[in-house]
């Protein structure tokens, strides 16, 4: 199948992209092999470990995805997804409403409750993740506040997951959209960021999205230059190949850090 390139960087085909990347549970992306299950796993990891502290966290470009918040959602009271395109936030906005239409991520919660231990009340889990979720955003990474005009306290946790990458056009625009997601996040506050390491892009339903093509060192560099230390990562080499079906992606990269 050839596959279309455009410059779009905004998700507008969300459903698309939930139907493709995240059903069935534990699909294993071809592209990304077992590295796009341990970015999930660690997410469990990172919030029961006790190291990630406070009650307020934002996930900038969230998309239309909520499996992210479902161990947070034990810990953080009140959680803010903050998307740029209309559609991303529209599947969220149903996920919340109970809406039959809205994707269906009653698996994935499942999922983190056995990790957690918590198999028997998963729905009480899932209300309460419905309940943590206070507001649900537009958002732009090129913008000095990210949420503007809206203008929020500080959290306690910035999350953004597989979104700069895509939203930026070269490693200058990069370097900028960290240092303005940052603003959002406390002194003393968690970073956690997940991206593609070597991708130009990532498709969804054959339309391909141009990512801006990172390294570790760079990643690294970036995010120590825009005032974090205790940087913590992990690395994940995605499957190799010849051809590629969803991205040209070489690892996925998880990394935790501290706001100085
Ligand atoms: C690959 S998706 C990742 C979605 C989600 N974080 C996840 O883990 O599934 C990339 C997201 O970045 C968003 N995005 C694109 N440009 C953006 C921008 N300028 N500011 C914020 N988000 C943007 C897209 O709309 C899309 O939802």
């Amino acid at each position: 199948m050839s596959q279309e390139t455009k410059d779009v960087r905004s998700l507008d085909d969300a459903r698309g992209y939930l139907e493709e990347y995240f059903s069935p549970l534990m699909c294993e992306i071809p592209d990304e092999g077992q590295s796009g299950l341990k970015c999930i796993d660690i997410l469990h990891d990172v919030f029961n470990s006790g190291e990630v502290k406070g009650k307020r966290l934002i996930d900038v470009g969230c998309g239309p995805a909520i499996y992210q918040f479902i161990s947070a959602s034990r810990f953080f009271s009140e959680i803010v997804c903050a998307e740029y395109s209309e559609s991303g936030r529209a599947e969220i906005e149903k996920w919340v409403a109970e809406d039959p239409a809205a994707f269906d991520w009653s698996e994935y919660v499942q999922y983190f409750c056995d990790m957690e231990g918590t198999r028997d009340i998963w729905e009480d889990r899932q209300k309460q993740l419905r309940q943590a979720i206070k507001a649900v955003v537009p958002c732009d990474v090129h913008k000095p506040n990210p949420i503007e005009p809206i203008q929020m306290e500080p959290f306690d946790v910035v999350m953004t997951l597989f979104c700069i990458e895509t939203a930026c056009t070269d490693r200058k625009s990069y370097t900028a959209a960290v240092q303005n997601v940052s603003t959002l996040l406390k002194p003393g506050g968690t970073l956690i960021l997940q991206t593609y390491i070597g991708a130009s892009f990532y498709a969804v339903g054959g339309v391909r999205h141009p990512t801006v093509k990172l390294d570790v060192d760079f990643v690294l560099q970036t995010i120590t230059d825009a005032g974090f230390d205790d940087v913590k990562c992990s690395y994940y080499p995605a499957a190799k190949r010849e051809h590629y079906t969803t991205s040209d992606v070489t690892a996925l990269l998880h990394l935790t850090a501290k706001k100085m």
